[in-house]
């Protein structure tokens, strides 16, 4: 059985004083037991996140990291290593918000890389734009995100990363793909996975991304491939992302 994963993306949302709301209010969130549950703050914000919700076992992760491992002379980037420093255990790599500033599967590779020697646990974001879907491309699309990773690096790597499939057309829009597009998309990145090695696919939590809601959490969250959720505008809500976590504890 795979543990279910909750993951809150806050994005480049809040203040001091905002985060320090919203740790306080997941601290009163009764969250289940059985379920993984992180936030991914922004930078300036994962300590003070790291300092409040460690009681809650709650984990922080970054939204992005360096294409570099160490410190070294990168002006404005944070290392993988020094996210693994402060505290942090995962990271998001290639979020569609970053792939469209520009970011390619190369520099994603990198990132996944050096990531995971760092010790951290590289949550990969793989997704098709409203376009590619209409234009049937969007298992092309996934697969050859995810394929990229693959290729370089094979396929038992995702023995320690997180996946999320998160259709660009449902981030942010409201519009959430049903449980049986998710699921379809969810079935193609397994069968990739398990056409290397079907243990690491077996293995592997595929998060669904995309407008999830307590309304819809455990409707999505009960189709067999979907292990959890990656959650944006619902995450910086305390009690509504409590329930979502306590839909993935169904
Ligand atoms: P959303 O964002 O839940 O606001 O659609 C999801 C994400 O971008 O990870």
């Amino acid at each position: 059985m795979r543990r279910p994963m909750v993951a809150g993306n806050w994005k480049m949302h809040g203040t001091r004083a905002s985060v320090a709301a919203l740790i306080k209010g997941l601290g009163k969130q009764a969250l289940p037991g059985g379920v993984d549950v992180a936030v991914f703050p922004p930078g300036v914000y994962i300590d003070q996140a790291i300092k409040g919700l460690q009681d809650k076992k709650v984990a922080v992760g970054a939204q992005n990291c360096a294409v570099e491992q160490k410190q070294g002379a990168l002006t404005g980037e944070v290392s993988p290593e020094q996210f693994a420093d402060v505290g942090c255990k995962l990271v998001l790599v290639g979020h569609s918000e970053r792939r469209q500033m520009g970011e390619t599967n190369e520099m994603l590779n990198r990132k996944f890389a050096v990531a995971q020697a760092a010790g951290l646990v590289p949550v990969l974001c793989v997704g098709e734009t409203l376009e590619q879907r209409q234009a049937g491309e969007t298992l092309e699309v996934v697969g050859q995100q995810l394929g990229s990773i693959i290729e370089a690096f094979g396929v038992e790597v995702f023995a320690k990363a997180v996946i999320a499939y998160e259709p660009v057309w449902a981030i942010g829009t409201g519009l959430t793909a049903t449980p049986q597009q998710a699921q379809d998309v969810h079935a193609a990145i397994r069968a990739q996975l398990a056409a290397k090695d079907p243990e690491v696919a077996k293995g592997v939590r595929l998060l669904y991304g995309g407008s999830v809601k307590a309304a819809n959490a455990v409707e999505l969250f009960g189709m067999p491939d979907i292990d959890g959720g990656l959650v944006g505008g619902a995450s910086l809500d305390a009690d509504e992302f409590g329930a979502i976590c306590r839909a993935a504890g169904n």
